[in-house]
């Protein structure tokens, strides 16, 4: 008994400086915020592909477009809540320059998992009819890009 609590106390003893050097560290969070703007970065990289076949800046390529598609539909329906966590907001201590996420994520939670939502029943119906010819990916194209920009109007803090 009186081991255990020992036990204890050492390790509250070891664990209390280092969570304390973490919190004073303005770069808290830097995995979390890391993984999820590299996450945005998959969902960029393939709809500018697609982007760029719509504008005609690019030819049309339907076995490109079909996998650039179905990239983002994956992406879409990948689990990220762990990328997410509470406290990782752009107003927060240290994080201004480090994230453009906004508090409102977790205040009006769970409105960004309905915007997530929308995106994804965009990419199905994108994902179906990509590889089909211009016209279906353009046709599709609005919608996509107004199920990221439906959400970073609310949640991601505009830079410009
Ligand atoms: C459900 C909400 C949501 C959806 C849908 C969404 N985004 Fe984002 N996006 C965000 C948030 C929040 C950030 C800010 C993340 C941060 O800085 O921590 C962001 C950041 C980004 C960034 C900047 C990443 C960086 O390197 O800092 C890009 C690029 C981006 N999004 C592209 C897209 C594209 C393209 C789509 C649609 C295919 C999309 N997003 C859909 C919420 C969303």
């Amino acid at each position: 008994m009186k081991k255990s609590f020992i036990a204890a106390v050492v390790a509250l003893a070891v664990a209390a400086p280092a969570y304390f050097a973490f919190a004073a560290d303005d770069f808290a969070f830097k995995s979390q915020i890391e993984g999820r703007q590299a996450f945005m970065q998959v969902y960029r990289f393939n709809l500018s592909i697609l982007g760029g076949m719509a504008k005609g800046d690019v030819e049309y390529d339907a076995d490109l477009a079909a996998a650039s598609a179905n990239n983002l539909l994956a992406a879409s329906k990948m689990s990220n809540g762990a990328m997410w966590p509470m406290g990782s907001h752009t107003e927060a201590a240290g994080l201004a320059d480090v994230t453009a996420a906004k508090e409102a994520i977790w205040s009006t939670y769970p409105d960004i998992a309905d915007k997530g939502k929308d995106l994804t029943e965009a990419l199905t119906a994108m994902a179906a009819v990509a590889g089909d010819g211009l016209e279906s990916l353009r046709s599709n194209m609005g919608a996509v890009g107004n199920g990221c920009k439906g959400c970073h109007e609310s949640y991601r803090l505009s830079r410009d």
